[in-house]
C-alpha cells in the first residue's frame, strides 16, 4: 500500500510517519515537494505519486496571521484539500483529512457533535470549514478528523511556550475560559494507524457509516489555565528548574488576539467510539510521555 502523507514538516504528519511506515511505503510531502499554496498542477502531481491511501495533515495553522492572509490560508486550506479529495474519490482512494474546533461558534457548554451547525470566527476557521465542505461534497470515501488544541513534545505549540515561559518569568497570565481537550500529535497518529491498520477495505465502509465525519481529541477537558498548570507541575515533578511562581487565570478578553477562538471547544467523541471503536486516553496521560520528552530535552540541555 502506498500511503501519501502530507505536511511530514508539522507536528501531526511527523507523527504520522514512523506508524504508517509500518503499515505500508509512505510518500513523504513537505511544501517543497506539493505547495497547496499553488493548486495548478495539484491533481497531476498526486496522480504521478500513485497513492492508495491519502492523509492530509497539511495545513496553514498560523491562527491570527490567517487574518491577514485569507487567500492563502483558503488556497492551502480549502482549494487543495479539495482538488485531492476529488482526484480520489474518482478513484476510491481514500483520504483522511484533519479539521479543528474552531469551525465551531464555541457557544453553549455541551461538546459539538459532528451534526452540529459549523459557525466559524475566524478566517482560520472558515478556510478549514470550507476544506472540510469541499472533501465531503467530493463524495468519496474521504474521512474528516476534526480536532482540538494540538501539540507535541516537539514543534511550535502551547507546551513548549509554557516550558519557556516558566524559565523565563515568575508569574504568567493564562486564559481560563476557553475549554477544550489538549490532544497530542501521537495520539491523532496512533488513532489514524489503528483505522488504517484494519485495512482499506473496512476503512471505506466506516468512512461511509460516519458519514465522512468524526470528531477526536484526548478524553476530557480543561482550560488553558488549567493545560498550563498541569504542564508546570508536570515539568517541576521531572526535574526542570523553573522561574515561575504564579499561574494566574485571565478572561480571554484580557489577552487580545487578532482572531476570536471558542470559548467552547469541547468535541464529543461518540461517533469515534461507535464506528471506529476507539476511546481516546484522558488529556492528562497523553500529556505525561510528552513531558518525560520535553523533560529529558531540557535537562540535558542544562
Ligand atoms: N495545531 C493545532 O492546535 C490544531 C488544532 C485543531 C486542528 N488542527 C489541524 O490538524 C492538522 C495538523 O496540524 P499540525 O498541528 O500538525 O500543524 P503544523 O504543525 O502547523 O503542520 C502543518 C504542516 O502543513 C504544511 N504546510 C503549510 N503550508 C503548506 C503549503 N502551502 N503546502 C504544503 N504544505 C504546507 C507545513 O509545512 P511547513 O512546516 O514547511 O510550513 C507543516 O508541515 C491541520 O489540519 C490543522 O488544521 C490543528
Amino acid at each position: 500500500m502506498r500511503i501519501l502523507v502530507t505536511g511530514v514538516g508539522g507536528q501531526v504528519g511527523g507523527a504520522l510517519v514512523p506508524r504508517l511506515q509500518k503499515l505500508g511505503t509512505v510518500i513523504p510531502i513537505d511544501v517543497d515537494t506539493l505547495d497547496f499554496a499553488k493548486p495548478d498542477g495539484l491533481a497531476e502531481a498526486v496522480a504521478r505519486l500513485a497513492p492508495d491511501l491519502i492523509v492530509n495533515p497539511a495545513a496553514y495553522t498560523a491562527v491570527d496571521k490567517a487574518e491577514d492572509e485569507p487567500d492563502l490560508a483558503r488556497a492551502v486550506n480549502a482549494t487543495a484539500p479539495g482538488i485531492m479529495a476529488r482526484w480520489a474519490a474518482a478513484r476510491a482512494v481514500p483520504l483522511i483529512h484533519f479539521s479543528t474546533d474552531y469551525v465551531f461558534s464555541g457557544a453553549g457548554e455541551r461538546p459539538w457533535r459532528e451534526d452540529d451547525e459549523p459557525a466559524p470566527l475566524s478566517t482560520y476557521g472558515a478556510t478549514k470549514l470550507a476544506g472540510d465542505n469541499a472533501i465531503r461534497a467530493a463524495g468519496g470515501g474521504g474521512l474528516v478528523l476534526r480536532t482540538s488544541w494540538v501539540y507535541a513534545a516537539q514543534g511550535k505549540n502551547f507546551l513548549r511556550t509554557i516550558a519557556r515561559l516558566a524559565r523565563e518569568r515568575k508569574e504568567l497570565r493564562i486564559v481560563a475560559d476557553q475549554i477544550g481537550a489538549p490532544t497530542t500529535a501521537a495520539l491523532l497518529a496512533d488513532a489514524v494507524a489503528a483505522i488504517v491498520g484494519d485495512g482499506l477495505d473496512r476503512l471505506r465502509a466506516r468512512c461511509a457509516q460516519a458519514q465522512g465525519l468524526a470528531h477526536i481529541t484526548a478524553s476530557g477537558e480543561t482550560s488553558w489555565h488549567g493545560f498550563a498548570c498541569a504542564i508546570v507541575e508536570g515539568l517541576r515533578a521531572r526535574g526542570v528548574a523553573l522561574a515561575v511562581e504564579k499561574i494566574v487565570p485571565i478572561r480571554t478578553d484580557e489577552y487580545p488576539t487578532p482572531a476570536q477562538r471558542p470559548r467552547n471547544s469541547r468535541l464529543d467523541l461518540t461517533r469515534l467510539h461507535q464506528v471506529f471503536g476507539l476511546t481516546p486516553p484522558t488529556w492528562q496521560a497523553a500529556l505525561a510521555p510528552e513531558l518525560d520528552q520535553l523533560a529529558g530535552e531540557l535537562t540535558a540541555a542544562r
